[in-house]
């Protein structure tokens, strides 16, 4: 086949944030995933205050233990109080963490923790990980302990890598001591910021050169009900004065049973603008519109009340980019980050649907306008990519000019080959498209992990090209969920999974990084008898040109089982004749998937391309993504 790339001729521009992230607490992803806190319920605000804890009372050891509520009120309300009544054997409380702990040898662990000890008494703390068979891999002793509130720091070298392993408060003699904000991090975190995120993961995440961080979800903006929506006022400050909240995927599903999972808000709102600016994304927050989740409650905020819902809005805008004199960017400012975060989008509702969708949507747009005319707001399109639902708020949404609609789509990998031309024919006027959550379910394999296969992955990069292709309707797209603990995830397939370990990546993280790595900044036509190419006789294809490299980027998705011989042909501009590279990722088996034993089972592999005569001839392996990318 010779396909024919015209150099002069752009299409379309690439918006520069185009292929980002999405990224929800969902699969333990913020708590027990990327936020690197190793103790679960470190300040006993659980509902159940002892969930994650456990006592340690043996070898004659007499004692009790407590929680105690502070006198004043707080988001804070709980402390841990533990008397000794001999000094015998071994007494203290033990954490579990997120499905247990992992400590890696030679690393750092920082613990701090409030305490305080009863007058007169001379405790001392010893602090312990410690494995399955009760071998000790890190530990550390305070002693001195006042009678005032005090945080006391302790950094404990683990002796070997182990996963499996939990955490040991322990009192040596006898008395009485009040305990609490107990927490434990790897001192070696992302950007060494104590606190911090875990290295692995985010830097799997900025390997991808993402566009934009699109955060905190997915369902648990909306929340069960209103009450448990996301109210990111309540995730910033200090760490004591922030919220503990149900996770939307607290969930009862037989294996993927969470009773355990809150978010502590450990990464919150002010973590998020960071990470964003880290990763060099558009920070991308999206608001409950004042409708909780229509698959759960659907509880619905009466207009009236929903003042509050937009002033958070409004109020956000101000924490990411106001001046240091207003309010809320005198919050940011205190948080460590003067500098405005540059904040241009905001997301009005997840997945809400129906009129009552569209007469908030409405409201929310006046005053976001009217206080900052230049934010985009990003508006929501409802449950199904096909369904009435669907066209109706596409209708109404285009009737009010909406700037960018959030499309989801969790379909077969044969609806994503299919649907390769979906945008072709969208109204080159109306709004734009943010492609917000999309992932092909793979239904060829019982095991849910492997979900994540190369046929789902292939079938993305073929649907993808489409996207590419309509660059000038597809404003912004994101693959999810992101991330998931193999011991902890309600929702599959994921793009990354983690233990407390290790991560690997899956096919289709390689894809998404193959993309948003190689995406150019004009759209080019890559044509076959003078068609584009969306499936035809099993070939896909994009081509785009990056400015400020000077190359034509191609990207063709043979999705035949046998291999093809394609051949390029540069018309236009072309004069050099240098050699190309070539990112492959193929495999005959398309139930390929990448695990823990073998996580570079599938992933891209590097070759070359020459150009002979303005053509460039490649042999493609069935069922195969090619990227290329060439000087002109
Ligand atoms: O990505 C998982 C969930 O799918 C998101 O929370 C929600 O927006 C969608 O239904």
């Amino acid at each position: 086949k010779t396909l024919t790339i015209n150099l002069t001729d752009i299409k379309a521009d690439i918006a520069p944030d185009m292929w980002g992230l999405f990224f929800e607490d969902i699969n333990f992803a913020a708590d027990g995933g990327l936020y690197a806190e190793m103790i679960k319920n470190s300040s006993f605000e659980f509902p159940s205050p002892f969930m994650g804890w456990s006592r340690v009372a043996h070898d004659g050891a007499e004692g009790y233990h407590f929680v105690q509520g502070y006198e004043e009120e707080g988001k804070n309300r709980r402390y841990l109080r533990l008397q000794r009544l001999n000094d015998n054997g071994t007494f203290g409380m033990q954490n579990d963490g997120f499905r247990s702990m992992a400590v890696k040898e030679g690393e750092n662990y920082r613990l701090t923790f409030l305490a305080r000890v009863a007058k007169g008494n001379s405790l001392s703390i010893k602090a312990q990980l410690r494995g399955q068979g009760n071998e000790v891999a890190a530990e550390g002793t305070v002693k001195e302990l006042t009678d005032e509130w005090q945080e006391y720091e302790v950094m404990m070298p683990s002796k070997l890598t182990a996963d499996n392993i939990n955490f040991r408060i322990l009192l040596e003699g006898e008395g009485e001591l009040d305990v609490d904000m107990v927490s434990l991090f790897p001192e070696d975190t992302w950007m060494g910021r104590k606190r911090g995120m875990r290295k692995d993961l985010v830097q799997l995440l900025a390997d991808m050169k993402p566009g934009f961080l699109r955060f905190p979800g997915g369902c648990i903006v909306e929340g069960f009900d209103l009450d448990n929506r996301y109210q990111w006022k309540n995730t910033i400050g200090k760490m004591e004065e922030r919220d503990l909240l149900m996770n939307r995927w607290n969930v009862e599903f037989a294996h993927r049973n969470a009773p355990d999972y809150f978010q502590s808000f450990g990464i919150g709102f002010f973590e998020y603008f960071q990470l964003s600016e880290d990763l060099g994304a558009e920070p991308l927050p999206i608001l409950s519109c004042g409708l909780a989740c229509q698959y759960n409650s659907g509880e619905m905020v009466p207009l009236a009340a929903l003042d509050e819902y937009v002033q958070d809005a409004i109020d956000l805008i101000e924490f990411a980019n106001g001046p240091l004199d207003s309010f809320w960017g005198n919050k940011r400012a205190e948080m460590g980050h003067p500098e405005p975060f540059g904040l241009k989008y905001i997301g009005v509702g997840n997945e809400n649907w129906g009129p009552q969708y569209i007469e908030r949507a409405d409201i929310f747009e006046k005053a976001i306008k009217a206080a900052y005319p230049d934010i985009i707001i990003v508006s929501t399109s409802g449950p199904s990519p096909d369904g009435k639902e669907f066209d109706y708020l596409w209708e109404e949404l285009t009737k009010r000019n909406a700037e960018l609609i959030d499309e989801h789509y969790y379909r077969s990998p044969e609806w994503f080959r299919t649907n390769a031309r979906r945008y072709d024919n969208y109204d080159r006027n109306g709004p734009k498209v943010f492609a917000g959550e999309y992932a092909a379910h793979s239904t060829t394999e019982k095991d849910p992990l492997k979900k994540n296969n190369w046929e789902a992955a292939l079938s993305e990069a073929a649907f993808m090209t489409g996207l590419e292709r309509n660059a000038d309707i597809v404003r912004l797209a994101s693959y999810a969920p992101l991330l998931a603990h193999v011991n902890a995830w309600q929702w599959a397939p994921d793009m990354i999974w983690f233990d407390n370990l290790q991560a690997y990546a899956t096919p289709n993280y390689y894809v998404q990084k193959l993309f948003s790595t190689n995406a150019g900044n004009h759209v080019l036509d890559i044509t076959y008898n003078g068609q584009s190419l969306a499936g035809e006789e099993g070939i896909y294809a994009s081509a785009t040109i990056d400015d400020h490299t000077q190359e034509l980027i191609f990207k063709i998705v043979n999705t035949n089982p046998s291999g093809q011989l394609i051949s390029i042909s540069l018309d236009g501009r072309y004069n050099g004749k240098e050699k190309g590279k070539w990112y492959e990722i193929a495999s005959d088996d398309l139930t390929i998937a990448n695990s823990f034993d073998e996580p570079k089972a599938i992933h891209p592999n590097e070759k070359e391309f020459t150009v002979i005569h303005k053509k460039i001839n490649l042999e493609l392996k069935g069922n195969s993504l090619n990227v290329g990318r060439i000087k002109i």
